[in-house]
């Protein structure tokens, strides 16, 4: 096991939660021309949940995009597409990733409680500030500039959580002024949790103490493990400050490109073909317009702020974070996060449906055995209890 020393904030003895990115928008998740067996349409959205459940993933994340943009010429509308998918589950948690500024939150508020009521209790969202300012601008809507987004976004779940949680609710904000609201009904009453799960995505010091305030799961872009423990300690400053509002303790969850081959060569090798076929103009407009993002700040820091050419590739960063290996490589490095804070790995693949199905059969097992092992060295145990139900029978891709 590696050196990476278990920090205080990490949670031995919960196992750690898996995420994928739905594919709702057309070419993958890298802007490649290499071979990607991802489909972007519902019916192939459709069977990978159902193998992802059955892999031993709890949540899927569906991606908000409008416009056809940097390779994704084709998108389906987050809210709907993940709503649709829960319809076809039976355990997977869906996140609708929403813009403040395209919803108001009464109206997201109402639709979750709805979605929440339909799905048993398994609708999430992901609050997201935005980057892409043309889809703003061309629909006629304003766009702040990037530190007020974040004063918006805080507004913004602020409301949510007060109209999921609270009768006769008034708010007066700068953004949002909502006068003695309840909305009936309420979400559905689920043991270990206070209302359906607001996640948030971001990496700037403004997003971080957006999140630290406000979110239940703060979701980072791909980061090395020290990159990552800057955000947690910049969350968790926020979240001790005295003006959180959210009931729980922020979780933490950090996107990464899972290649997982047999050889390390082969791995290696698949992410340098990758990146040899990268689409150039594409990836280059899009670095130009997440200059939005954290580079627009006055500190500079935030998302894509300083990534390079070859990890733009990845939308999300995703390189970064080195899943990347053989299966016991990728575990021992799963491993590392959970050690530092991680609760949540967020994934993308090139071929999701073989590759999640892959990682459930080849990956998680070891994973859980690595867990186990760290939770006994430390004095404490993994409670198994918690471990989502799996059918890897069922998950042929
Ligand atoms: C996990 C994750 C998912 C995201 N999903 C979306 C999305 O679906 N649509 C979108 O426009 N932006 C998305 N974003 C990007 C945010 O809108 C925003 O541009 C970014 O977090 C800005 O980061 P910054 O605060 O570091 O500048 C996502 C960010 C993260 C971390």
């Amino acid at each position: 096991m590696s050196t990476t020393p278990v920090s205080t904030v990490a949670d031995l003895e919960t196992p750690l939660k898996f995420a994928y990115w739905v594919p709702n928008v057309s070419g993958g998740l890298v802007v490649s021309t290499i071979e990607q067996r991802t489909g972007w349409d519902f019916e192939y959205n459709k069977k990978l949940a159902r193998i992802a459940e059955d892999s031993g993933f709890e949540y899927a994340l569906s991606q908000t995009r409008y416009a056809a943009s940097y390779g994704a010429d084709k998108q389906h509308e987050a809210t709907a597409i993940s709503l649709a998918l829960l319809g076809a589950t039976e355990r997977l948690k869906v996140i609708a990733a929403v813009h403040p500024g395209m919803w108001h939150p009464g109206v997201l508020a109402k639709w979750l409680i709805t979605a929440d009521h339909i799905s048993g209790g398994r609708m999430a969202v992901n609050v997201v500030s935005g980057w892409l300012k043309d889809e703003f601008v061309n629909f006629g809507l304003d766009w702040l500039e990037h530190d007020e987004r974040y004063v918006r976004t805080e507004e913004f779940i602020s409301v949510l959580r007060g109209l999921l949680t609270e009768k006769d609710f008034s708010y007066a904000g700068k953004y949002y002024n909502i006068n003695d609201f309840t909305l009936s009904p309420a979400p559905l009453d689920i043991p270990g949790r206070a209302h359906p799960e607001i996640f948030f995505g971001g990496n700037s010091t403004a997003a971080q103490g957006a999140a630290g305030n406000t979110a239940d799961w703060y979701f980072s872009n791909g980061r090395s493990l020290e990159g990552f423990e800057e955000n947690i300690a910049g969350v968790l400053k926020a979240a001790a400050a005295g003006t959180r509002t959210a009931p729980v303790k922020p979780r933490f969850g950090i996107n990464g490109f899972v290649i997982a081959r047999e050889t390390e060569a082969e791995a290696t090798e698949t992410l340098r073909e990758i990146i040899a076929k990268a689409h150039r103009p594409a990836v280059e407009g899009f670095a130009a317009a997440v200059k939005e993002a954290g580079q627009s700040t006055k500190d500079g820091k935030g998302m894509w702020s300083d990534s390079t050419f070859e990890d733009m590739v990845q939308y999300n960063d995703g390189f970064r974070s080195k899943l990347i290996g053989t299966p016991e490589q990728i575990a021992e490095r799963i491993i590392d996060f959970k050690k530092i804070g991680v609760n949540l790995l967020l994934t993308g693949y090139l071929h999701f449906q073989e590759e999640v199905a892959a990682f459930g059969r080849d990956v998680l097992p070891l994973v859980r055995e690595l867990e186990a092992d760290l939770a006994r060295k430390n004095g404490t145990e993994l409670n198994t209890d918690l471990l989502p139900i799996t059918n890897l029978e069922g998950a042929r891709a």
